[in-house]
C-alpha cells in the first residue's frame, strides 16, 4: 500500500488531488489482488487505473501546452511509454495470465512514485510562473484528449 506523503506534493492542488486519486486506485488494485483472486475484478481495477492515468496525463499535458513548457515532449514521452506498457501488461491479464498481476502492480506503483518525485517536479516553476499554485483548477482550461493514447 502507498500512503500519501508531503514529499509527493508538487504544490499545485489540482495536480496533487489527481495524484492522490491515482494512489487510491493503485491501493485498491493492491487490495483486490491480495484478497481476491477473481480475475474479472483484477482486470477491472487495472483497467480503471489505466483509464485514470490517461485522464491525469491529459490534465498535465494540457497545462504544459498552454504554458509552453519546454520539457513537454520529453514528459509526454514518459506518459506514452507508461500507457503502452500498462496496456500491454493488462492485455496479458485479459488473456488469462493472472499471475502477472503482482508484477504489473509493482511496476505501476514504482513508475508512479518515481515519476511524481522526478519528472513531474520539473514543471513546477513553469506552472507557478503562469499562475497555477494551490488555487485549484483553471475552470476555463479545456482538457485535451490525445489520439495517440490507447482508448
Ligand atoms: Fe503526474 Fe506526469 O504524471
Amino acid at each position: 500500500m502507498i500512503e500519501w506523503d508531503d514529499k509527493y506534493s508538487v504544490g499545485i492542488s489540482v495536480i496533487d488531488e489527481e495524484h492522490k486519486e491515482f494512489i487510491n486506485i493503485i491501493n485498491m488494485a493492491i487490495v483486490t489482488k491480495e484478497h481476491n483472486d477473481n480475475p474479472e475484478e483484477i482486470r477491472e481495477v487495472l483497467h480503471k487505473m489505466v483509464k485514470y492515468a490517461l485522464t491525469h496525463f491529459a490534465t498535465e499535458e494540457t497545462y504544459m501546452i498552454k504554458f509552453n513548457f519546454s520539457g513537454c515532449q520529453l514528459h509526454r514521452n514518459e506518459h506514452l511509454d507508461f500507457a503502452d506498457k500498462a496496456v500491454a501488461n493488462i492485455n496479458k491479464v485479459i488473456n488469462g495470465d493472472y499471475q502477472v498481476a503482482n508484477e504489473i502492480l509493482e511496476y505501476l506503483k514504482q513508475w508512479l512514485l518515481n515519476h511524481i518525485q522526478g519528472t513531474d517536479r520539473k514543471y513546477i516553476d513553469c506552472f507557478n510562473e503562469n499562475g497555477l499554485y494551490n488555487a485549484g483548477l483553471n475552470k476555463d482550461l479545456q482538457i485535451f484528449r490525445f489520439k495517440s493514447y490507447p482508448p
